[in-house]
């Protein structure tokens, strides 16, 4: 982990917890960031994004969407704008995460129209890219994780446009298998190097987020990885304790 970048560890919640357990989630990652010199943020599901906001309010963590339309607004049933979650006091919203991708077919297209939202409505984008198993047993991992970081870099309007990459091996997400930290490793050299090709400034200072089984175990092991800048973290976030201790 640079000392230049601040490390950012994301709790992403999916679509779990009833209101109540969602204050009782936010008010204990607002103790654990309190004496922490990382940078905190959670992913609530939308319903509760407003309650945990006023709950966040003050502190350390940082609020996101799991996710917004690529579209400003209009007949979208179902489906939430980056305006919104900026109006509902967010920093930040995930793009591509690999469960929007699998399970609700995102194509890169629609990952990289849905970052161009969030940027527009003033919010910082974290772009998820990941390979599957099946990809990388085919030694496809280089070549997937770079075409999505592509699709998705190709809406920056600038230099000064705030990203945030999560590197998430689809294989590794929910399965209890994380990565192993050379793993993490090569694929975030890849993606830093990619960034580094048309902007050497941003490859520097982007943060690269590993996700996919971190827990207060393996979470050490990561983030002494030099170029992982934190972790995006699912099923450990539901735990208070787990998250407080990461
Ligand atoms: P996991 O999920 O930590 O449960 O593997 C990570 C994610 O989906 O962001």
């Amino acid at each position: 982990m640079s000392t230049e970048r601040t490390p950012l560890i994301a709790g992403n919640w999916k679509m779990n917890g009833s209101r109540a357990e969602a204050c009782t989630w936010a008010e204990a990652a607002v103790q654990a960031a309190a004496g922490a010199s990382n940078d905190v943020a959670v992913f609530p599901s939308h319903p509760w994004l407003a309650k945990v906001a006023g709950i966040l309010a003050e502190s350390r963590v940082d609020l996101g969407g799991q996710a917004c339309a690529a579209e400003p607004k209009g007949a979208f049933t179902g489906a939430v704008s980056a305006a919104m979650l900026a109006e509902t006091g967010c920093r930040f919203v995930l793009c591509g995460h690999s469960e929007r991708r699998h399970v609700f077919g995102e194509t890169d297209e629609y990952v990289g129209a849905s970052l161009a939202q969030a940027l527009e409505a003033g919010l910082e984008p974290i772009l998820c890219v990941g390979e599957t198993s099946e990809e990388r047993a085919a030694g496809r991992t280089q070549e997937v994780i770079l075409r999505q970081l592509d699709a998705g870099m190709a809406h920056l309007r600038g230099a000064s446009d705030p990203l945030v990459i999560a590197y998430e091996p689809v294989w590794a997400i929910g399965s209890g298998q994380a990565a192993s930290p050379a793993e993490a490793a090569e694929a975030h050299g890849w993606l830093r190097a990619r960034v580094a090709e048309t902007d050497a400034e941003r490859a520097e200072g982007v943060r690269i987020l590993y996700g996919g089984s971190v827990n207060p175990d393996n979470i050490g092991r990561f983030l002494e990885v030099p170029d992982v800048d934190g972790a995006l973290i699912g099923g450990a976030a539901l735990d208070p304790n787990k998250f407080g201790a990461m």
